[in-house]
């Protein structure tokens, strides 16, 4: 192998607090016996009734069940704000920085306790209770934070929406999971523009009978909203007189804890039900390994709140840990493009966590944006939710980092609750764009198409041959699905979706999605949504969305579109259908191109063929393979004209 790779350096191997020898000895460990390995790891919480039982799982269709630490009980609250509250009040455990940069906020772990237990107090006097869902769809204020510790402390089960998706969007998540609270906010606030959420609040829940009773709204802007006598109430209202006691509800380990809804590779978006033990542990492990967090650290992943990320690190993980967490309102490039590295040297941040697409945007920008400001703070870089290309790589490593700050490439999945593949900065060499080596506990397998198991240096379908404790648990209301989804491919193995290779090394290297996902700025958007919000006009026939290279987001959206017999194409429809599809999904599905076509390749037997259509947009026209086979090969040659012109 010819890739550059970077060892530990002298400074982190001294200090490692696992070094390479102790990776593999508890890799092993947790391969040979994960009861004793993972009894251990749970040690790292506060059990109400410590577990006897560890391990229960199977992927085999015949005993399919996924349980950890089954007879165990705790509140995931009581262990990220109530134990650090009680011995360090005073701690900070969150940094809000406004959209404004004059805008921020510290809370100590004590003041936590308190704004989380008045909101559990106001939630239940509202009729939330145990295994109740509570939608959230807030931007990243110290509120969202509250809302979701709030849920966790009375045992009700959280649904985060993101800010950025569409009343439509919101409206099915709503009535997918059944909730009948919601907490947003009047306004959000990003880049110094507004967010009209309550407007969208208000616009999802007229769109049918929801049975929401309650919609608890923060203040931010001060904006002018609507308020619906005897279902909207102002939040500092709910709170007022709200108790500072809240007793934690006592939670068995697989009691759920929260749902986030993801994309798949077909129909409506996924409720990924995590719950409360296993994946407590994941997370405060991981953050603790992965991190190397160290008590005094400020700690900083940049994900919103709406997305795994920001649920797993920026909140759960790192106050597990009794870290100090900086959440962040706004965007990289707002009041400028120096606005991470004002942040980091504000706050004096030791880690960064966040996607390759923002490192790319800000890359483009000129070094001058980051080199006149210090970054003296940071010990540790992370990169999160798309392969990292070597070029934003290297641009972190050595002008962010000054070439000082190991880079954790982290790999994993809203599905996966935590980091799967990722380097240990004290055990692992790094290789730019490699995620490296699992994890503990994690036994990743490459296949190919028929399932079987590849050996060596190779490339082939990512799956996991074994549970690991911080794994989803089920798709919510639809367990059938769930198994379908991703354990009937490769039968007794979970299968991520991703495909990867591995080097002579045993490094792993996330090639991408290998199914109709794909991955716009580190966000999950799967190609059927996009199609189905596209046939929903009027004027659309058919549809067929794939992904194409984008230097910053690193995947676009790509459309082709046929419109019925009575629509012409025109400049003025294709703007049209690119709102179309931003209104009904959320400004995140915008198609970068749409192009009309006459006709989609399909096969005789009426299957589209998106392998010709991806080369199409990709612009490779000699990848195009046979197409002989096609009911119309014309319409390939009609489709590369047209292509000229949508781009
Ligand atoms: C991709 C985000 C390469 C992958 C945590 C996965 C990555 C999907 C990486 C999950 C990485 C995430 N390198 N690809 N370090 N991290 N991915 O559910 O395709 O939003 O399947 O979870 O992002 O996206 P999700």
């Amino acid at each position: 192998m010819t890739e550059a790779s970077y060892p530990v350096p002298a400074a982190w191997a001294k200090d490692a607090r696992i070094d390479a020898a102790a990776y593999d000895r508890m890799y092993a460990e947790a391969a040979t016996d994960p009861d004793a390995f993972w009894a251990k790891e749970a040690q790292r919480l506060d059990w109400i009734v410590p577990p006897t039982k560890i391990k229960d799982t199977s992927f085999d269709e015949a005993d399919f069940r996924i349980r950890w630490f089954e007879d165990g009980q705790l509140n995931v609250a009581a262990n990220c704000v109530d134990r650090h509250a009680d011995t360090r009040p005073d701690a900070t455990a969150i940094l809000w920085e406004g959209d404004d940069p004059a805008d921020s906020r510290t809370i100590s772990y004590a003041e936590l306790r308190d704004e989380v237990s008045r909101l559990a107090n106001a939630l239940k006097a509202r009729g939330v209770a145990k295994g109740d869902r509570v939608t959230i769809y807030l931007p990243m204020i110290p509120e969202a934070a509250f809302a979701m510790l709030a849920c966790a402390r009375i045992g009700a089960i959280h649904s985060v929406v993101f800010g950025g998706f569409s009343p439509d969007s919101l409206c099915n998540r709503i009535h997918d999971c059944d909730s009948r609270v919601v907490i947003t906010a009047d306004e959000g606030l990003r880049g110094g523009k507004t967010i009209p959420l309550k407007a969208n609040v208000d616009a999802a829940l007229d769109q049918g009978d929801l049975g929401v009773e309650t919609v608890i709204v923060v203040r931010r802007t001060g904006g002018d909203i609507a308020m619906t006598e005897g279902r909207d109430c102002w939040y500092h209202e709910c709170v007022a007189n709200q108790s500072t006691d809240c007793a934690p509800e006592p939670m068995n380990a697989e009691d759920p804890l929260f749902i986030l809804y993801t994309s798949g590779s077909t129909g409506q978006p996924k409720g990924v039900l995590h719950t409360t033990g296993g994946y407590l542990v994941w997370a405060s492990m991981t953050h603790e390994y992965v991190f190397d967090y160290r008590a005094g650290d400020v700690f900083w992943c940049a994900a919103d709140v709406g997305w795994v990320t920001g649920h797993t690190y920026t909140l759960y993980g790192a106050l597990a840990n009794g870290a100090t967490t900086v959440m962040f309102e706004g965007v990289p490039n707002y009041p400028d493009h120096s606005r991470f590295w004002q942040i980091v040297d504000k706050y004096q941040v030791s880690t960064l966590y966040t996607a390759p697409t923002a490192l790319r945007a800000l890359m483009r920008e000129g070094d001058d944006w980051v080199t006149r400001t210090s970054r003296k703070s940071l010990r540790l870089l992370g990169s999160v939710g798309e392969p990292i290309n070597p070029e934003a790589w290297n641009w972190y490593h050595n002008v962010v980092g000054e070439g000082r700050c190991p880079i954790v490439d982290t790999w994993w999945q809203t599905e996966t609750g935590g980091h799967m593949i990722s380097p240990l900065p004290g055990a692992t060499a790094l290789k730019p764009g490699s995620a490296t080596k699992p994890l503990f506990g994690v036994v990743p397998e490459l296949v190919d198409a028929d399932g079987k198991v590849l050996d060596g240096a190779v490339e082939g379908n990512l799956v996991i041959a074994d549970s690991w404790p911080g794994q989803m648990r089920t798709v919510w209301n639809d367990h059938a699905r769930f198994f379908q989804t991703y354990f009937s491919t490769y039968p007794g193995k979970y299968f991520t979706g991703d495909g990867c290779r591995r080097d002579a090394d045993g490094y792993y290297w996330i090639t991408g999605r290998v199914d109709d996902v794909i991955n716009v700025s580190g966000h999950r958007m799967g190609t059927a949504e996009v199609e189905s919000a596209l046939v929903a006009h009027s004027k659309v026939a058919e549809a067929a969305v794939v992904g194409m290279p984008h230097d910053v987001k690193g995947q676009g959206i790509y459309a082709y579109v046929m419109l019925n017999a009575n629509a012409e194409p025109s400049e003025e429809l294709r703007k049209e259908l690119v709102q179309w599809v931003r209104r009904e999904i959320g400004p995140i599905a915008t198609p970068d191109v749409l192009q009309f076509a006459r006709g989609l390749p399909k096969t005789r037997s009426g299957k589209i063929m998106r392998r010709i259509l991806r080369k199409i947009a990709e612009n490779q026209l000699d990848g195009l393979g046979d197409t002989s086979t096609l009911a119309d090969p014309t319409v390939v040659d009609a489709l590369i004209t047209g292509r000229e012109k949508a781009t």
